[in-house]
């Protein structure tokens, strides 16, 4: 029996197993590690998962696309490590974010379920009458996988000084209106604006009209009143200088 420690960021539990036991819920969409929080899931809270799911017939999927952004990388566990023959689980995954080949359709899944790869591949040969992989795809796949680990390195590498300078700022210049706490895996940075007392609309207002900076507001993955926002950081560190200078200018003028 595993337990999961009860922290922020981390699965209720009780509310999961309680959603799993609903007679409507047959699918349980993971997300591996987490976007937009940069949760890296531990082996065991994975296999808690898979097991509440499994009790409950609920199908597992676990999209796992922001895998290559994990730090340290060994920290992170594919759902595909603990698959059993038989589970009724799919781990689903591309490189199109790691290596930008988005322009290159090429994502793939990984199972033991041999029916649910029957049906896939009948649905995709049907709908859109491409039931194999393109022989470019597949050369862009190899490459990236047997040649390229050091530009995979080198990008966490950007990423997290992206991430060390956000928390600075904040530190020192934004810390009467912002948390951050850096994240442990992907390249978007989730602040909460909790401290400044503002409500969710008059921020993503302001960040826009006053900052001129597009982020993702916080309702988009939680309620409407989420006092978050997404800042994707993949981007250069002048870039990052810049956005970070129009965030301090949009809570200055709204603190004022
Ligand atoms: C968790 C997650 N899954 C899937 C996708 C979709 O990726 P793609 O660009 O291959 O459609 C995204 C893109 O933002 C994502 O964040």
């Amino acid at each position: 029996m595993f337990t999961i420690p009860r922290k922020k960021h981390f699965l209720n539990i009780e509310e999961f197993t309680s959603l799993c036991e609903r007679e409507d819920v047959t699918l349980y969409i993971h997300c591996s590690p987490h976007n937009p929080t940069g949760k890296v899931w531990t082996k065991d809270e994975l296999l808690e998962i898979k097991k509440i799911c499994a009790d409950n017939n609920v199908y597992l999927i676990s999209d796992e696309i922001h895998m290559d952004f994990v730090r340290p990388k060994e920290d992170f566990v594919s759902v595909a490590s603990i698959i059993e023959d038989n589970d009724l689980v799919l781990v689903t995954t591309g490189l199109g974010k790691s290596f930008n080949l988005a322009s290159i359709p090429h994502s793939y899944f990984i199972t033991k379920d041999r029916t649910i790869t029957s049906d896939i591949t009948t649905a995709m040969g049907s709908r859109y009458n491409v039931n194999t992989a393109s022989s470019l795809a597949l050369a862009a796949i190899e490459a990236a996988y047997t040649e390229c680990g050091e530009w995979i390195d080198q990008l966490n590498e950007h990423v997290e000084g992206n991430f060390q300078l956000i928390s600075s700022y904040i530190d020192e210049h934004l810390s009467e209106y912002l948390s951050f706490d850096v994240p442990k895996a992907t390249y978007l940075g989730w602040i909460s604006f909790e401290k400044s007392g503002l409500d969710a609309d008059t921020v993503h207002k302001a960040l826009v009209e006053v900052g001129g900076i597009a982020v993702s507001p916080g309702k988009l993955y939680l309620d409407a009143e989420n006092k978050h926002f997404r800042f994707n950081v993949a981007s250069s560190r002048t870039r990052i200088e810049d956005g970070l200078e129009r965030i301090r200018k949009t809570f200055e003028h709204l603190g004022k």
